[in-house]
């Protein structure tokens, strides 16, 4: 029985139509002599109603079907009674009275309710992935993603950029992850990795000459996951030649503005804001600051310095920093409410507390105020703005727990206060990321991007004396506190390459083992080029509207990277181990 229409389809406009849908069973209702069901498809639901009087037959087998059978039926288009239209679906007006019933399987129970998502547990739907797929929810989620991959393809070809597919299997790419290895059968003792990115192969294609490079690409790290990462996700990776790095933020903008209002009819600003990595830590703590809302970083420093709060003064003379942030509704925040925030930045962050003081009728109250001179709170009050019935929040510590602890209670503070309108868009680049960063464990400098990126020229005289001061030509795109994408314009002469290379500790010969291809690649005419990637699973989560990665990824993993569906990773047996000259140890198997 083909189907003329699709569950989605039918209308007023088709009274009086014979058609034939074919679907799953989604609620069924018996009513004695009439048996209504709700048949569903992937575009929509329609009411079916077998009737007594018209194929008794029928009327009989729909009685004994359940949930989720696939069905096909033919019937006539008839309108509801006024008071059964439902207004809220487009095929709401109408039922389909059978005339005729094909069964083409019968499910055994489902797991959990279709039509309710958050019937089971998240593990039980992972399980059954391949139903949570049919809910309502799961399936307009994949058609974003669908969408905004068309919208990328679209817009980059148009830019006159070129698809190149680039293996999956290659040499490890010093991205900063960790990599999935594949062992060589062929070549016993050798090993695959699986790319945390294209990075070295995009740059060759450079050299090849293929001057606007993109690619939709699968990139698989092995590292600890949280809510907006995967072991393997998506990007949209993109290199340009002959460019500088404005050149690729306005690509990067209009393809963000382009997939923005193609998906969600959403129009962007035609620029995003530019704020350098200093400006984002100082004010927001964080290199991905959510714009949406204020509760910036307030500087403490010099309040501290007039205070007789010991512990924050040492933390000054060690070389730290102390910051605060000023919310309103004091009143609402009790010691247990203010202990809770503690614990978590304690917890999570490194803190070792969290400092307050509330301001009431014009003066500072509670927690450390006492330490601070009537003078002192006065300015403090007056500088920072801070309104009776505020809570002034601080921290001291080294910069780096300093800027994550407040950066999370910033967040945090947002969110009680109701502060964040999920209606906003707030799109930026953060640029002048430093170039190194200091590795404590390792006693060496790591690159912060990767070993490519090229200096700010502008900053080269620093780079022997005082690494940790140059800029790097790196960017990030941000969303709604969300790191949407990151790139950098890359290094294509030899010369500074290796400058690079030495001061990230990489000798010549690990240089030329691990990415001798690449340095032996820009021996023969390298263009200036440079380039980003988008997490392309980011984007789509942010465009429906989730703040889970899993949701927007047809087979995710869970948060320890198993599969719940298939079971992997799982064992495998002594024949394939030894094909591939792997022995485990008796601790693994
Ligand atoms: P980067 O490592 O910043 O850059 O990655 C680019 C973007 O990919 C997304 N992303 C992830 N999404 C989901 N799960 C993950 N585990 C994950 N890791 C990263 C983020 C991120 O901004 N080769 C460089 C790009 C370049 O320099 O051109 C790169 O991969 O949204």
């Amino acid at each position: 029985m083909k189907r003329t229409h699709t569950c989605g389809d039918l209308s007023a406009l088709n009274l009086d139509n014979e058609v034939s849908l074919n679907g799953w069973i989604s609620k069924s209702r018996d009513l004695g002599g009439l048996h209504f069901i709700d048949l569903r498809d992937r575009y929509g639901v329609t009411q079916i109603v077998f009737n007594e009087d018209i194929n008794e037959d029928a009327f009989q087998r729909v009685k004994k079907l359940g949930l989720e059978d696939v069905i096909g039926i033919t019937g006539k288009v008839v309108s509801r009674p006024a008071d059964a239209v439902n207004k809220n679906i487009p095929t709401g007006e109408i039922d389909v009275e059978v005339t005729d019933l094909i069964v083409y399987n019968e499910s055994v129970p489902p797991p959990f309710d279709i039509n309710d998502r958050n019937s089971a547990s998240e593990d039980h739907r992972l399980k059954y992935r391949y139903l949570e797929l049919r809910t309502r929810d799961l399936q307009e989620k994949m058609i974003v993603r669908h969408k905004a991959a068309i919208a990328t393809r679209n817009f980059m070809n148009e830019a006159d950029f070129v698809e190149i597919e680039t293996p999956v299997l290659m040499k490890s790419t010093p991205e900063g992850a960790r990599d999935f290895l594949v062992p060589s059968r062929i070549h016993g003792g050798k090993f695959y990795a699986l790319p945390q990115s294209p990075q070295t192969y995009k740059q060759l294609l450079m050299v090849s000459g293929f001057d606007k490079y993109f690619q939709i690409v699968k990139c698989f790290r092995d590292e600890d996951f949280r809510a907006d990462r995967q072991p393997e996700f998506t990007q949209i990776d993109i290199e340009m030649s002959f460019v500088d790095q404005d050149d690729v933020l306005k690509l990067g903008t209009d393809l963000t503005r382009h997939i923005w209002k193609s998906v969600i009819n959403v129009e962007l600003p035609e620029s995003f804001p530019i704020m350098n990595y200093h400006e984002a830590m100082e004010r927001y703590g964080s290199d991905k600051p959510d714009i949406r809302f204020d509760l910036e970083l307030q500087e403490m420093a010099e309040y501290v310095e007039q205070s007789d709060f010991n512990a924050f003064k040492s933390v000054l003379e060690a070389g730290g920093r102390v910051k605060g942030i000023v919310c309103q509704n004091a009143s609402t925040y009790s010691r247990k409410v203010i202990d809770e925030l503690t614990d978590y930045l304690k917890k999570y962050f490194g803190a070792k507390g969290l400092a307050w003081m509330k301001c009431t009728d014009g003066k500072l109250d509670g927690g450390i105020s006492k330490f601070f001179p009537d003078s002192v709170q006065a300015d403090i009050i007056s500088n920072l703005n801070i309104a009776d019935d505020s809570i002034l929040f601080m921290v001291g510590d080294n910069a780096n727990i300093v800027f994550a602890a407040l950066s999370a209670l910033r967040l945090e503070l947002a969110n009680r206060e109701n502060l964040i309108d999920s209606t906003k868009w707030a799109p930026l680049w953060v640029v002048d990321f430093p170039l190194v960063e200091w590795n404590e464990d390792k006693n060496r400098w790591d690159a912060l991007h990767h070993p490519f990126t090229s200096p700010n020229l502008e900053d080269l005289a620093t780079l022997d004396d005082d690494p940790g001061s140059v800029r790097s030509l790196g960017y990030d795109v941000v969303m709604n506190g969300y790191e949407l994408g990151g790139g950098s314009i890359r290094i294509h002469d030899k010369d500074l390459q290796s400058r690079i290379f030495t001061l990230l500790g990489i000798g010549k010969e690990e240089a030329q083992e691990k990415f001798g291809f690449l340095m032996d690649a820009f021996k023969y005419g390298a263009p200036p080029h440079g380039g980003m990637a988008f997490g392309f699973d980011r984007i789509v989560m942010l465009l429906a509207g989730s703040n889970q990665i899993r949701d927007v990824i047809a087979f995710p993993k869970t948060t320890s990277a198993l599969s719940l569906m298939d079971n992997s990773p799982s064992p495998v047996t002594k024949e394939q181990l030894e094909e591939l000259h792997l022995e485990l140890r008796d601790d693994d198997s």
